[in-house]
């Protein structure tokens, strides 16, 4: 994506979480995880390899990220998803919550749990 900034302060901030889904020893796409409350996670700056896309790796990612949030006992994440991408977190089984440019998504980590 346009504009990362990799010296950005908030991607050392305790609490925020950078991470990478690597295959073969190579890095092919990339999350952060905000832990932003006791039950509340953020994730930013989700992207995969431009020429990787379309093949199964952002659905990868997506699990490990929801596996790694469940280990810090979050209970529900948010996106402000880029609005090409609200399919594809649809298609994951996140809901809009408002739509918007960016529209603010949700997905409950827990099966059964109706997200607040
Ligand atoms: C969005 C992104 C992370 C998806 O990763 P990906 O590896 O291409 O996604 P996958 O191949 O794992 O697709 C998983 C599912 O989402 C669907 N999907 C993927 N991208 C989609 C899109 N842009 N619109 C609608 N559906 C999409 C796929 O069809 C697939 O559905 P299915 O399993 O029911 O067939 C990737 O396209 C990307 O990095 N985009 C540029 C950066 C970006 O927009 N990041 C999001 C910022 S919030």
């Amino acid at each position: 994506m346009d504009g990362y900034d990799e010296r950005h302060p908030d991607d050392r901030l305790a609490g925020n979480h950078p991470l990478l889904l690597m295959r073969d020893g190579a890095p092919v796409g990339t999350a952060r995880l905000d832990v932003a409350g006791p039950r509340l996670g953020i994730v930013r700056l989700v992207a995969i390899e431009p020429n990787l896309q379309r093949r199964g790796l952002g659905r990868i990612l997506m699990q490990e990220v929801e596996n790694y949030a469940r280990g810090f006992g979050l209970e529900r994440l948010e996106v402000n998803a880029a609005k090409e991408a609200e399919g594809f977190y649809q298609s994951l089984g996140w809901m809009t919550v408002r739509s918007d440019r960016n529209p603010l998504m949700t997905k409950a980590l827990n099966p059964g749990e109706i997200p607040s």
